[in-house]
């Protein structure tokens, strides 16, 4: 880990750099320094931003082989350095050790994916056109190629996993990228850097700047860097996108998700299982996921059932230090955000909600929390808690049930807990999100699958081939004069 004298160098167009100012990143457990980084001035921005225009056509034209060795290399690297990785991630974010191991598991897989992908990308489509007279001895043939540099702006929750999303697929489609990573949590972007900087890719193909937050402005205007990809909270992205509306831009935001749990997943084996997952994915990372369990829906044939297992389960869950193999649920992000969650929960109540369980901070701890009754009025019935906060809603019948889990600005992930078939395709009907899990809470979330939003969660989608579509538009080429 780096010492906390030595600030920790960025990466500008491949290579190490310093600037003038430093940032401390500090453990959101117990306060400590876990490192101090050298923040990029406006010259070294503009350098990074000159190079990375400068190398986009040689880097389009790099030869697939190279851009597959070097995300292999990348996945073999996370591979031999796991613990190291997982416990930076652990120290900067707060993350229980056990998350963050899964953390370093998931990126080895997106750089994997990417290379899988980058042996496959633009082999093109072939179309005859001689099917209309006009076309006779005529064959299109369709390609991608990027629209150019990316931005990526990254979020403190999966601080290794979330840069992985934005630098794989660009290194995949041959395109540079600056990576910004989150000010709370940069030193696991600038370890992307690190290991990068292993690899063969061509200067100016890579920055990982962490500019500060003020500083961003400039560079979403930036016409060198017309592709952004932006994961983090929704007033952030759709600023981004209001100011840039003429750019590419993907958002990843927030998003309530909902577990439902219909009237037919009713054994006790069944509600244990689904007490189990709720109780678990509502709080890991303390519920700073996108699409951690938020609502509980439930039919009223099990509603009585299940609240108690749910509320026993959360019981069980170790709460302390984040570096302890034992430890279920760390601290949140800073005390400034426990104290947001407290504050939300302390209005739900003053508003009627009935707490079942947790409810206290110490610190950045939230303990995990559950209520039922919570009006929709307050920002915790309406808004992304992002903490570990579960609410429970009684609802009568499928119907029900669905029109509830939409009734959410949001619809990034949703959970639906049901043995039966047509109910699960009723519920991918019906439910207006990016993605519909059943037989699981809305939490899980494979790297190589598309996954975005509808309403307020965002635009576009991540998932390593979907990121290279958002990246890259198609350019079809026509031949003539062929004996097809
Ligand atoms: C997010 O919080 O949007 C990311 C969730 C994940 O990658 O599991």
């Amino acid at each position: 880990m780096t010492e906390a004298t030595s600030p920790h160098p960025f990466w500008l167009a491949g290579r190490e750099a310093t600037g003038d100012d430093t940032l401390d990143v500090t453990s959101p457990w117990d306060g400590r320094t876990v490192g101090r980084i050298s923040v990029p001035t406006p010259d070294q921005v503009e350098e990074a931003v000159a190079a990375a225009a400068a190398a986009t056509e040689k880097f389009s034209a790099t030869p697939a082989h190279v851009r597959a060795a070097a995300l292999d290399h990348i996945g073999r690297r996370l591979v031999e350095r796991t613990e190291e990785i997982a416990r930076l991630i652990s120290a900067e974010n707060g993350k229980p050790i056990k998350w963050a191991r899964g953390e370093v598991g998931r990126c080895i897989s997106v750089f994997r994916w990417a290379s899988d992908e980058a042996r496959r990308f633009n082999s093109g489509e072939a179309q005859r056109l001689d099917s209309d007279a006009g076309g006779t001895g005529r064959l299109a043939l369709t390609r991608r190629y990027p629209h150019g540099p990316v931005l990526g702006i990254a979020p403190f929750n999966f601080p290794l996993n979330l840069c992985a999303h934005k630098v794989a697929p660009a290194i995949a489609v041959g395109t540079p990228i600056i990576l910004k990573p989150a000010p709370a949590t940069p030193l696991s972007g600038l370890l992307i850097g690190e290991l990068l900087a292993e690899t063969d890719l061509p200067a100016g193909s890579w920055s990982v700047l962490p500019v500060p937050n003020d500083a961003m402005p400039a560079l979403v205007q930036d016409e060198r860097l017309p592709i952004i990809s932006f994961t983090g909270s929704a007033p952030v992205g759709w600023s981004i996108l209001d100011s840039v509306p003429r750019k590419r831009v993907t958002l990843e935001l927030g998003g309530n998700g909902a577990a439902v749990v219909l009237g037919d997943y009713s054994s006790e084996a069944d509600l244990d299982f689904a007490a189990q997952r709720i109780a678990t994915f509502s709080n890991y990372q303390g519920g700073q996921s996108c699409i951690s369990v938020q609502r509980v829906i439930a039919d009223a044939s099990v509603y009585d059932r299940l609240v108690p297992k749910v509320v026993e389960a959360i019981e069980a869950l170790a709460t302390g230090d984040p570096a302890d193999d034992a430890t279920d649920v760390g601290p949140l992000v800073s005390e400034d955000a426990a104290q947001r969650v407290e504050s939300w929960v302390q209005e739900a109540v003053d508003a009627g909600a009935r707490l079942l369980t947790g409810g206290k901070r110490d610190g950045a701890t939230y303990a995990p929390t559950a209520l039922e009754n919570v009006s929709s009025e307050t920002r915790l019935g309406h808004d992304e808690v992002f903490g570990p906060v579960v609410s429970f809603t009684r609802v009568d019948g499928e119907r029900a049930a669905f029109e509830a889990a939409n009734d959410s600005q949001f619809g990034l992930q949703a959970g639906v807990f049901t043995h039966d078939v047509q109910a699960a395709f009723r519920a991918h009907r019906a439910l207006e999100v990016g993605g519909v899990i059943i037989g699981d809470v809305p939490s899980y979330r494979g790297d190589q699958m598309p996954y975005g939003g509808a309403k307020q969660s965002g635009v576009g989608r991540e998932g390593v081939r979907y990121a290279m579509e958002d990246y890259t538009y198609e350019r079809v080429m026509v031949l003539t004069g062929l004996d097809l």
